[in-house]
């Protein structure tokens, strides 16, 4: 299967299985984000893997109360050691950290498992919840586990309103 096929099946699924994900599979997910790019090649990316019932209530409560991501068997805290400026101007904490979320949830549908991004959630409480350092970002949530949702079509910008070649013609 190639990979855009991999990367169209990904979609945000928000209803999972009570099924616990398989130690292979999880073990690939987490070298699908090892093997991820980072700038410097700092690597300073930290994932907690929320599997304990009780702390995944809580991590909902975080999550603004979003329900399915006490219903997911795992949820991951995404976080960055590192506020590093590059000479662009930019954080690589979360540019790094989001690279390696994404290379997880892809990594996820090969698997047959669902993802899910969670942006609204509380970084204080969460990083209470699991012990997270003062100096450590929290940047990102994520679900995982085995969908009971299916994909939704997909509204996407055309091509041409995304990417444009040598000269800014948007
Ligand atoms: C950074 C980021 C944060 C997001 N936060 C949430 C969230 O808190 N809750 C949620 O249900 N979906 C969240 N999403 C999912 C988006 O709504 C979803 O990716 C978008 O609507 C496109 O749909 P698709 O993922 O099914 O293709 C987030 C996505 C991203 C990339």
């Amino acid at each position: 299967m190639s990979l855009l096929t991999e990367i169209a099946k990904r979609y945000s699924c928000r209803a999972y299985q009570d099924k616990p994900i398989e130690q292979d599979k999880l073990d690939r997910i987490i070298e699908a984000a090892r093997l991820a790019p980072s700038a410097n090649n700092k690597q300073e990316w930290r994932f907690v893997f929320v599997r304990d019932a009780k702390i995944r209530q809580q991590m909902q409560v975080a999550a603004n109360n979003q329900p399915f991501v006490g219903q997911a068997p795992v949820v991951i805290a995404a976080c960055a050691e590192s506020d590093y400026v590059m000479r662009c101007g930019q954080r690589c904490g979360p540019i790094d950290v989001a690279i390696a979320l994404e290379h997880i949830a892809l990594q996820a549908t090969a698997e047959g498992l669902g993802t899910c991004w969670i942006g609204s959630f509380y970084p204080d409480q969460v990083r209470q919840i699991l012990g997270i350092p003062e100096n450590v970002a929290v940047i990102e949530l994520m679900t995982l586990g085995y969908p009971t949702d299916q994909a939704r079509s997909k509204t996407r910008a055309a091509a041409e309103k995304i990417a444009c070649y040598d000269h800014w013609t948007f």
